[in-house]
């Protein structure tokens, strides 16, 4: 079903006959004709011969005639693909009684962990957290729709030397007053308070070190004040991811302290592995190829002199953990990209101890920061961390107001519901749309423009389609054979044709970037067609295979929102 692919198989082919061996065609899309070839400028140098004396010679072998209405060598020697309408018609009608849209289930489904959020106990979630929520979530979506096992590991930091100055500070506020203040989601206060002490007070610094002693000897009231602060924030972040509509549940907390009996049994078997060293203050492990500025090897710390364990010993349990128990051959950590070398590490660290053998791999979803119309961090006016629940809460409200602009006639409930989808989705979208590794300036008239690669502008075209089928009075509509006539038509039939093109490279590279282009794309192209081609004043045939281009794309729109986390009402 795959459009591109099945005229790289039959480019392949008859690049092989020229060639004498195996050949990719790189087939892509193109300016200059539906799609591309160029693989005869690298094939001319190996083979020592002219490129376009290649290309005229593979298009001499290809078997087209029943995909391309024309074939042609241009410039230097790169092969044009006109695709041919009644073979677009036709793939398009498939794909349009197809619940999947063309796009099939992975042949090759692997279990694959996805560790994202993974914010810290007791301490607000960063727009950090909310890049690694909204990406995560979007590959959890992705995957799954393609057939994957996936789990999600909310690596949530809930362990470790911070608890004792927290659970000290909780003792002195008194229990009921640290729930309160923990539940209306103040963490941050909580959290300074605590820091201010243990930064100023020598004495509350000690209290604070026992505390972590007593915590890590399993000493059951410090447990039981360690569960409380957990259970107050982890209901903290279900209610932000709740308000954010991602998939993660109570079941997905999987943090710090889930590791914890594993941590022994892995020293054990880094030492007896002879990874083990001991550096003085901290037995470590030293991957090969890491070294600092002063040339020296980077260690990561495993257990220190006092038997606590870091953050390093964690995700080294963690990883062996998740291929040896869960038997997951892709593991995907969606953690900033400042954490780039800490992954790297612990990856080789992994290798290195035989709990990372292919076909397991394991990749880090690195991204960059969120940041001010200042260019700096994003920050509150005060200079803190923004809260998360804010930020939200504020963007469902400008997305109300701007559908009671754009339709006045939309009733409340309905307000409400638009606006939840537009406020929340520009907010996802904004931040899948831009290329991950960069970072991005968080920006409410561009995130909440209606033209432009935004997600109103894609949600607005999507329920603009289904108002379509309204006027028409259609309530369920039976896919039609589709017939490709109008160059318009061809265009928006070619757009169609690619999604599943895009969604599989996705699966790859997790560069949600690429679908967002693509919707919009499709979006622009659906907008063209409606111009050039009346839909519902066209009559018969005609008619019924527009109304069919019509679904469609309101098909794929809805699914590749969805696949966005971002959701698509069909009224606005
Ligand atoms: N809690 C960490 C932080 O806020 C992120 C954890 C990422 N995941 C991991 N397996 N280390 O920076």
């Amino acid at each position: 079903m795959d459009l591109e692919k099945l005229l790289a198989d039959r480019l392949a082919q008859a690049f092989s006959v020229v060639a004498g061996g195996p050949v990719d065609p790189v087939v892509r899309r193109s300016q200059h004709a539906d799609y591309q070839s160029d693989a005869a400028l690298s094939l001319a140098r190996r083979l020592g011969r002219p490129p376009r004396e290649i290309a005229t010679e593979v298009l001499g072998q290809a078997e087209l005639a029943d995909l391309c209405s024309a074939v042609e060598v241009s410039g230097p020697g790169f092969i044009n693909l006109t695709v041919a309408d009644p073979a677009l018609g036709a793939l398009l009608s498939r794909m349009a009684v197809d619940t999947r849209l063309g796009v099939a289930v992975s042949a090759a489904a692997e279990t694959v962990v996805i560790d994202y959020s993974a914010p810290n106990v007791a301490k607000e979630m960063h727009v950090g957290h909310l890049r690694s929520t909204v990406i995560g979530d979007a590959a959890v979506r992705l995957l799954e729709w393609l057939g994957h096992r996936v789990i999600k590991a909310n690596h949530l930091g809930d362990w470790g030397t911070p608890f004792g100055m927290l659970i000290e500070h909780l003792l002195d506020l008194g229990e009921s007053e640290a729930a309160h203040e923990l539940s209306v989601g103040d963490l941050d206060s909580f959290y300074k308070a605590a820091r201010v002490k243990f930064d100023t007070d020598d004495a509350f610094k000690e209290r604070a070190r026992r505390r972590v002693v007593a915590l890590q000897s399993g000493d059951e009231l410090t447990l039981r004040l360690w569960r409380l602060l957990v259970a107050e924030s982890e209901e903290y972040f279900l209610t932000v991811y709740d308000q954010l509509g991602v998939l993660l549940t109570e079941e997905d907390f999987h943090g710090e302290s889930y590791y914890n009996d594993m941590l022994a049994p892995v020293t054990d078997e880094l030492d007896r592995l002879g990874l083990l060293r001991d550096s003085g203050d901290a037995a470590c492990v030293f991957p090969e190829g890491f070294t600092g500025r002063d040339g020296q090897p980077l260690p990561i710390i495993v257990r220190k002199r006092d038997g606590g364990y870091g953050y390093g010993a964690t995700d080294l349990a963690a990883i062996r953990h998740r291929t040896r128990d869960l038997g997951a051959t892709r593991l995907l950590y969606v953690v900033g990209l400042p954490q780039r070398q800490h992954f790297e590490m612990v990856y080789a660290v992994a290798r290195q101890a035989g709990w990372l053998t292919p076909p397991a791999k394991a990749e880090h979803i690195g991204f960059g920061s969120i940041l001010g119309s200042d260019g700096k961090m994003l920050r509150s006016r005060a200079g803190g961390s923004i809260k998360l629940v804010g930020l939200l809460d504020e963007a469902v409200t400008r997305a109300a107001e701007l559908a009671r602009q754009k339709n006045p006639d939309l009733p409340e409930a309905t307000v409400a519901d638009v606006a939840r989808a537009v406020g929340i989705g520009a907010i996802k979208y904004a931040d899948l749309s831009t290329d991950r590794i960069k970072d991005y300036v968080f920006d409410w008239q561009r995130m909440l423009a209606l033209d432009g690669n935004t997600a109103p502008y894609l949600q607005y075209a999507h329920a603009r389609i289904r108002s379509i089928f309204r006027r028409a009075g259609i309530e369920q509509f039976t896919a039609t054979p589709i017939s490709i006539v109008h160059p318009a038509e061809h265009a928006l039939a070619l757009e169609l044709a690619a999604f599943g093109t895009v969604v599989t490279g996705v699966e790859q590279n997790l560069e949600f970037h690429r679908l967002a282009g693509y919707l919009h794309t499709l979006a622009a192209t659906f907008s063209g067609f409606y111009e050039h081609c009346p839909v519902l004043r066209a009559e018969g045939e005609v008619r019924d295979s527009r109304l069919a281009l019509c679904d469609l794309t309101a098909r794929v729109l809805h699914q590749g929102l969805y696949l966005l986390g971002i959701a698509a009402p069909d009224r606005m």
